[in-house]
């Protein structure tokens, strides 16, 4: 089957999660130590005839720099009892904790990217960053930068283009 229509048959489940719980973004760095964190805004789409996920990932996240030195991501679709892992990895930092030792996820070698999957996942995206847009107080309304951004703690939008998925 080709990606673009693994992308749709696997799309419901994935905005489901995103709207009513929140997804799971894993990466790695230079350590190779993984790190998970709760993402709850995200778009997927095509560009460039290829597929796309944008992930919005605020500055200060260890996460953030995990990005900036490899290039890469898994997004993993909770399942259903992952409600205190979803709540873990949304409230912690991987600066002070080793989220998936703690947890004791279980994570699997991508079959593309550096970061790793979720083997309890029953859905993983493998994304590859293609480029990223920084969000500047001037580019959104006052009712936004007053609402979302009152610490200056601006979103990196990672424009990552979907390399493999994985059913489980
Ligand atoms: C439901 C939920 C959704 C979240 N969505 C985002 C998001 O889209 N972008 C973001 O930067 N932080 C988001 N967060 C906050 C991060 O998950 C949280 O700050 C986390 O501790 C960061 O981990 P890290 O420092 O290990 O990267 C969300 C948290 C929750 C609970």
């Amino acid at each position: 089957m080709s990606l673009d229509n693994e992308l749709l048959k696997v799309l419901p489940k994935i905005l489901d999660s995103l709207k009513r719980r929140g997804l799971l973004l894993a990466s790695t760095g230079k350590s190779c130590r993984a790190n998970v964190m709760t993402i709850g805004w995200a778009n997927i789409g095509i560009l460039w005839y290829r597929p796309f996920f944008i992930a919005y990932v605020r500055r200060s996240r260890y996460t953030h720099e995990l990005l900036e030195e490899t290039g890469d991501f898994t997004i993993n679709v909770p399942p259903d009892n992952f409600d205190d892992v979803i709540e873990y990895c949304g409230t912690r930092s991987g600066r002070n904790v080793d989220k998936v030792k703690e947890l004791g996820l279980k994570i699997e070698d991508s079959r593309i990217v550096k970061s790793p999957g979720l083997a309890a996942s029953p859905v993983t995206l493998e994304c590859k960053i293609v480029f990223k847009k920084e969000i500047e107080s001037n580019d959104v309304p006052s009712h936004v930068r007053d609402r979302f951004y009152s610490k200056d703690d601006y979103h990196t939008c990672y424009f990552a283009e979907i390399v493999n998925i994985i059913s489980r």
